[in-house]
């Protein structure tokens, strides 16, 4: 067992000039700048992270900006915005945004110079894990303007293939980024809604990070960590829940939660979570949260130092925690039964047959059945 995380983390904005210094050192001189909105996050961003160097230094040529506001990215945003940057080499990628955006940053960082003229290429490019053998050729900042999905310090990124009906998850050394830069003053205005979605998903990291088959002593150290904190803050006073002082709160819940999981990745609810996601929309942290509550009780049995996860939870008994799950979803007005989401009974074997993703469902501690599953989602309808 080992633990393993190159990313150096900055926190908050007085780490900004340490930062600054950190990347002057490095002398980069041709920044790609991948932000979810420009006016809002850009300026922030670049402040921080740039200081004036971006527009003063003589050694600075002009970013390319790319404005990418798709959530859960397609690999046809890819392949255009591969084109779109084939003929700039640059040395940083700056991403701002939220895990959409450093998603695909990160696809672009890693997969640089790789040359893809289309969809069918990238497909075999990603399938036949033809990427684990291009060179890393530029160095990633990720800035997260959301707390919960964790890329900024995990090893890989997501693409979608809705026209095929699948889910890619690209994992390499080279997905992670070599600075993060944690700035919880970039999530204020976000909906509630939003908030608490992000803020389910990096819960969920947290928790099946914990019963992975692959926990290790530190993973699981940041995985409690991280539940105490995501699940005190879910469960404060709603005025607090859009402060910036608060805001740190789940910034570092969804840090730790994304450390966590660095190392195990998730297990059978974010499995389960890929066709409510694909096929009826269903908000990716949503999605995943729908089934947490069943899943802790089935691995119950099966988890190294439960009564610790309880405590975490807030719980007695294992029981308690879809009760409690139920009480936060209702909290924040956030439908919990899939009926609300469009599907219906005879959806459910699809999604059940749909909801094996390797490396996910093969990493939960109990192997379960298509019935299994059948059992979980009916429950949920
Ligand atoms: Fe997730």
């Amino acid at each position: 067992m080992f633990f393993y995380n190159p990313v150096k983390l900055y926190f908050w904005s007085d780490s900004c000039s340490l930062l600054r210094k950190e990347l002057e050192n490095k002398k980069y001189l041709k920044p790609l700048f991948v932000v979810w909105n420009r006016k809002v996050f850009l300026n922030e961003a670049l402040n921080c992270a740039l200081g004036s160097r971006a527009k003063e230094s003589p050694g600075i040529e002009d970013p390319m900006i790319i404005e990418f506001d798709r959530t859960n990215p397609d690999i046809r945003d890819f392949v255009s915005l591969s084109r779109q940057t084939e003929n700039y080499d640059w040395d940083l990628t700056v991403a701002v945004g939220g895990g959409s955006v450093l998603d695909m940053a990160k696809s672009l960082t890693a997969l640089k110079g790789i040359g893809v003229a289309d969809t069918r290429e990238l497909r075999e490019i990603i399938v036949g894990e033809k990427y684990l053998a291009h060179p890393a050729s530029a160095d990633m900042l990720a800035v997260p303007t959301t707390a919960g999905t964790g890329s900024e310090v995990t090893p890989w990124a997501t693409l979608w293939d809705r026209e095929m009906g699948r889910k890619y998850s690209l994992s390499s050394p080279n997905f992670f980024a070599k600075y993060a830069l944690i700035l919880p003053e970039l999530a204020a205005g976000l909906p509630e809604r939003a908030t608490i979605s992000v803020a389910l998903d990096a819960l969920c990291h947290a928790a099946e990070a914990y019963w992975a088959k692959s926990a290790n002593p530190v993973s699981s150290s940041y995985s409690l960590r991280a539940i105490r904190i995501l699940m005190g803050w879910m469960r404060s006073e709603i005025s607090e829940i859009d402060n910036y002082e608060t805001r740190r709160t789940p910034a570092l819940g969804s840090v730790l939660a994304g450390l966590a999981f660095s190392n195990t990745r998730t297990t059978a609810c974010h499995s389960i979570s890929y066709p409510l996601t694909l096929n009826f929309g269903v908000e990716h942290g949503v999605a995943a949260a729908l089934t947490l509550g069943s899943l802790l009780e089935i691995n119950w049995a099966a988890t190294p130092e439960r009564h610790l996860l309880l405590e975490a939870f807030g719980a007695e008994t294992p029981g308690q925690v879809p009760k409690i799950m139920d009480g936060i979803f209702d909290r924040f007005q956030i439908k919990r039964r899939l009926s609300d989401y469009g599907i219906r009974f005879e959806d459910i074997p699809q999604i059940a047959q749909n909801s094996f993703t390797k490396g996910r469902s093969d990493n939960n501690p109990v192997n379960l059945s298509q019935e299994d599953v059948e059992d979980i989602l009916l429950r949920l309808l």
